[in-house]
C-alpha cells in the first residue's frame, strides 16, 4: 500500500458510531430508548468526534430478537417514532456532518413478516418458495444445522403443513431463500426506499449467510456443534453481494456497505470484498475474540494485513457491540479499556465504536427475572447514562434493562467535566486521529518490542506516528523510540513531554 497522502472515500478515514437504539435515549418515558432520543443526543457525536452513526434495527419488529426479527423493512416500529422522526433524525445529522448507516437484515424475516405469514400458510402459496422449506419427519431435521441460540437445530417443524422450515437464528426468524429472484427483487426494494430517503449506507447483518448451496447438505460432524451462522460461505452468495453493490451504486453519493461477516477466520472474511464490487468494508471479529495480549494482537494485526493488503480490502476494527460483553468488562479494568482504545484508534483500518465505550461502561450483571435476551446478550445493552443524577437523564419509567455499574461516575455528564475521563481520552484520540494523515489513511509497519508490548509504526508521506500499547500490568522499556513526544497517553501521563523510554503499566501512547 502505498503511503502517500490523497483523496480517498469518506468511509476510509471515518470512525463509525454504533447506536442501539432501545439503550441510547428515550424521549416519551416509555423506559426504552427511540430515534427522537438520539435526534436529541446528536450534539454528543459531534462533540465527540465520530464520522458516521450505525443504527441498530428500528424497524417494525416482534422483538423476538429486539429487532433483527424484522417484519416491515419499511417502517419504522411505533416504539421508536415513526419514519417523519428518521428523517429529521437523518437530516439533522447531516446538518452536523455526520453520516447514517442503518442496518438491513437480509438473511431472514421475522416469523409475523407478511411475507412468511403467506407462505406457512399452504403449501402451495405464491410465496411458498421465499423460504427454505423442506420434507421429512417430525422426529428428524433436515440437516445437521444448529441455530445460533439455544443449542438447537437450526430448523422448525411447521405442524400444519408438515414440513421444516430453516431459521439459522430464532424459530421466529425464518430465512428466506436468496436463490428465489422474486426474494431478490423484494430486499433491492427494501434497499432503495433507505436511499431514497438518503441514508448513507448499510450496516448487513449476517451477510455471509444469504446463498445457500441448494442441497442444504449436512456440515461435517467437527463442525457440527458450530452455530451454522458462522460457517456459511457458499461461494454464490458473492454474486448476490455483488448486486447489492449495484443497487447502491445507481444512487449519488459515496454510499457504503459495511457488512457482518461471521465467519471467524479472517481469510475468508477477506473475500466478501471481492474485487473491489462487494463489500466497501467487512467486519473482522477475530480480534474482538483475542485476549488482552500483546503477542495475540501482533498476530491479528498481522493477519489482517496479509489477507486485506493483497486485494486492496480496506479492514475494519471493532472491539465492542450488541452481541458481546463489553471489552472493558472482558479485558477487567479501565486502564486496559484506555490502552485498547488507544490501539483500536490507530490501526489501519475503519474502527467502529460501540455507544458507551467511551464512557468505559462495564457490562450489567443482570438480576435473575430481567434477562430478556434470548442470546445472553443483556449485559452490554444496557441504558446509557447521560446525567449524573438519577434518572440519568432517562425519566418515565424505568429503563428496560438495569443501568451499568456506576452510572453517576460514568455519565456522560460527569465525564465531561472531568478533563482526565476516559470520554475525554477517546476524544483527544478522535481529534489526533483526524489531524495525522498517517493515523487516518497511512500504512502500518509492526516494530520489534519486548514481550507484553505491541509496537507499530504508521507513516503517510512526511507524516509519521510510533504507537506503543503495554498490554502488561508492569512497566516495561522500549529504549528504540526513546526522544520521539508523547501526543497522547491513554493514561494521560506525560503529555506534550519527550518519552522517556518506559511504558507504565497498561499503558499505550501515541508517539510523534
Ligand atoms: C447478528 C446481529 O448482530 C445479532 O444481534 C442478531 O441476533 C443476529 N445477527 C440475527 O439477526
Amino acid at each position: 500500500m502505498g503511503s502517500e497522502e490523497r483523496s480517498q472515500p469518506w468511509w476510509k478515514s471515518a470512525v463509525v458510531y454504533q447506536i442501539y437504539p432501545r439503550s441510547f435515549g428515550d424521549s416519551n418515558g416509555d423506559g426504552v430508548g427511540d430515534l427522537e432520543g438520539i435526534r436529541r443526543r446528536l450534539d454528543h457525536m459531534a462533540w465527540l468526534g465520530v464520522d458516521a452513526i450505525w443504527l441498530s434495527p428500528f424497524y417494525r419488529s416482534p422483538m423476538k430478537d429486539f429487532g433483527y426479527d424484522v417484519s416491515d423493512y419499511c417502517d419504522v416500529d411505533p416504539l421508536f417514532g415513526g419514519l417523519s422522526d428518521f428523517d429529521r433524525l437523518l437530516a439533522e445529522a447531516h446538518a452536523r456532518g455526520l453520516r447514517v448507516l442503518v442496518d438491513w437484515v437480509p438473511n431472514h424475516t421475522s416469523d409475523r413478516h407478511p411475507w412468511f405469514v403467506e407462505s406457512r400458510s399452504s403449501r402451495a402459496s405464491h410465496r411458498r418458495d421465499w423460504y427454505h422449506w423442506r420434507d421429512g419427519r417430525p422426529e428428524r431435521p433436515p440437516n445437521n444445522w444448529r441455530a445460533a441460540f439455544g443449542d438447537s437445530p437450526a430448523w422448525t417443524w411447521d405442524e400444519a403443513t408438515a414440513q421444516w422450515y430453516l431459521h439459522l437464528f430464532l424459530p421466529e426468524q425464518p430465512d428466506l431463500d436468496w436463490g428465489n429472484p422474486e426474494v431478490v427483487a423484494a430486499m433491492h426494494a427494501t434497499l432503495r426506499f433507505w436511499l431514497e430517503r438518503g441514508v448513507d449506507g448499510f450496516r448487513i447483518d449476517v451477510v455471509n449467510c444469504l446463498g445457500k448451496h441448494p442441497a442444504l447438505p449436512d456440515l461435517p460432524a467437527e463442525r457440527a456443534r458450530i452455530p451454522a451462522c458462522a460457517l456459511v460461505d457458499e461461494p454464490g452468495t458473492h454474486a448476490l453481494i455483488r448486486d447489492i453493490r449495484r443497487v447502491l451504486e445507481e444512487y449519488p453519493g459515496e454510499r457504503v456497505l459495511l457488512g457482518e461477516v461471521a465467519i471467524p477466520w479472517t481469510e475468508r472474511v477477506a473475500s466478501y470484498y471481492g474485487e473491489g464490487d462487494e463489500l466497501h468494508l467487512a467486519f473482522n471479529f477475530p480480534p474482538l475474540y483475542a485476549p488482552w495480549d500483546a503477542a495475540a494482537w501482533r498476530e491479528r494485526v498481522a493477519d489482517a494485513a496479509a489477507h486485506c493488503d493483497p486485494r486492496g480490502a480496506w479492514p475494519t476494527w471493532v472491539l465492542s457491540n450488541h452481541d458481546n460483553r463489553r471489552h472493558r468488562t472482558r479485558y477487567g479494568s479501565e486502564a486496559r479499556a484506555r490502552a485498547a482504545a488507544l490501539l483500536l484508534l490507530t490501526l489501519r483500518g475503519t474502527p467502529v465504536l460501540y455507544a458507551g465505550e467511551e464512557l468505559g461502561l462495564e457490562d450489567t450483571v443482570i438480576p435473575d427475572g430481567r434477562r430478556v435476551d434470548p442470546g445472553g446478550r443483556d449485559g452490554c445493552r444496557a441504558p446509557i447514562p447521560w446525567e449524573a443524577a438519577e434518572p440519568h437523564g432517562w425519566g418515565g419509567a424505568e429503563p428496560w434493562l438495569p443501568w451499568p455499574p456506576e452510572p453517576a461516575r460514568r455519565s456522560v455528564e460527569a465525564q465531561r467535566a472531568d478533563a482526565g475521563s476516559i470520554l475525554h481520552l477517546y476524544r483527544r484520540l478522535l481529534a489526533t486521529r483526524r489531524g495525522s494523515p498517517a493515523l487516518t489513511q497511512g500504512d502500518l509497519e509492526l516494530l520489534p518490542a519486548r514481550e507484553g508490548v505491541l509496537a507499530y509504526r504508521r507513516r503517510c508521506g512526511r507524516d509519521a506516528r510510533t504507537m506503543l500499547v503495554n498490554t502488561s500490568d508492569e512497566s516495561r522499556e522500549v529504549p528504540l523510540t526513546a526522544g520521539l513526544r508523547v501526543e497522547v497517553a491513554s493514561d494521560g501521563g506525560g503529555e506534550g513531554r519527550r518519552f522517556g523510554g518506559t511504558l507504565a503499566p497498561a499503558q499505550a501512547l501515541i508517539l510523534a
